[in-house]
């Protein structure tokens, strides 16, 4: 871990990663950190042009999802496809069980749309708990965030430290526009989720996320009955 930083910050990988392909970085983070690059997928758009840059070109990059137990019936169809369509398996992390039936017992199911405080314990236990787990022994974090979904979202770097989970974290999309994705998954054919095609921009937990009108923000579906600064769920914390 102590060796992952230092290279961080004392080489010029970050910068070098900064100004290649996806495919080219990726092939140099899996060359300086063999076995320990790992891929985040919420099966998003986004996510499905990552997925089909890694498995497409056969990455040495592990791809991993965070099962909440509470993802729209669209996402485990887009999973198995795309399980199906790259001969993948896509490694799931689950939540915690006892800390999930604690939590159950004494919340209930839909606790989040009662209390900001609710709402972030279940993200905990549900996303943020499996993530440590997943990121265990990794040297690099791939996600599929985009700057344009937010403006919380704008002072990511495409590579940045991730002091949180003390690791390197690599945005390849992160000043990708919409159209650019879209065009990506078009012309290769990815597979996606529908949910996109019906106004659905950022596609998170079932009970927690709406599609959303012309001229609203990207993410006011998600979480839609806070306020704007109650919009992470502490995945991403920068
Ligand atoms: S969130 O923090 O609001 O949930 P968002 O949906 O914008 O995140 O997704 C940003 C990136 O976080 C995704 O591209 C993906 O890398 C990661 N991510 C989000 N949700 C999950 C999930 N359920 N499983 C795995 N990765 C996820
Ligand atoms: Fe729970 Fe909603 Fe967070 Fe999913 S998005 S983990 S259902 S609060």
């Amino acid at each position: 871990m102590d060796n992952t930083s230092d290279i961080y910050k004392t080489t010029q990988l970050p910068d070098l990663i900064g100004h290649v392909s996806m495919q080219e970085a990726v092939g140099l983070l899996t060359e300086q950190f063999p076995g320990q690059v790992t891929f985040s997928t919420s099966f998003s758009m986004e996510d499905q042009v990552i997925t089909h840059a890694i498995l497409s070109a056969g990455l040495a990059v592990s791809v991993f999802t965070l099962d909440t137990g509470r993802l729209f019936a669209e996402t485990y169809s887009v999973w198995s496809a795309t399980n199906e369509k790259y001969g993948a398996r896509i490694k799931a992390y689950y939540p915690d069980r006892s800390l999930l039936e604690v939590y159950l017992d004494q919340k209930g199911p839909n606790a989040f749309y009662e209390s900001v405080a609710n709402l972030k314990a279940c993200c905990h236990i549900r996303k943020v708990e499996p993530l440590k787990r997943a990121l265990e022994g990794q040297a690099v974090w791939i996600t599929g965030l985009r700057a344009e979904h937010s403006p919380d979202r704008q002072d990511h770097q495409v590579v940045e430290w991730d002091d949180n989970n003390k690791i390197i974290k690599y945005n390849p999309l992160l000043h990708w526009k919409t159209a650019a994705v879209r065009e990506y998954v078009d012309s290769h054919e990815v597979p996606y989720n529908p949910l996109h095609d019906k106004g659905f921009v950022s596609i998170g937990c079932a009970p927690c996320t709406r599609a959303i009108r012309a001229g609203e923000d990207f993410r006011a579906g998600r979480w839609w009955w806070e306020d704007n600064s109650k919009k992470e769920c502490g995945l991403h914390v920068s």
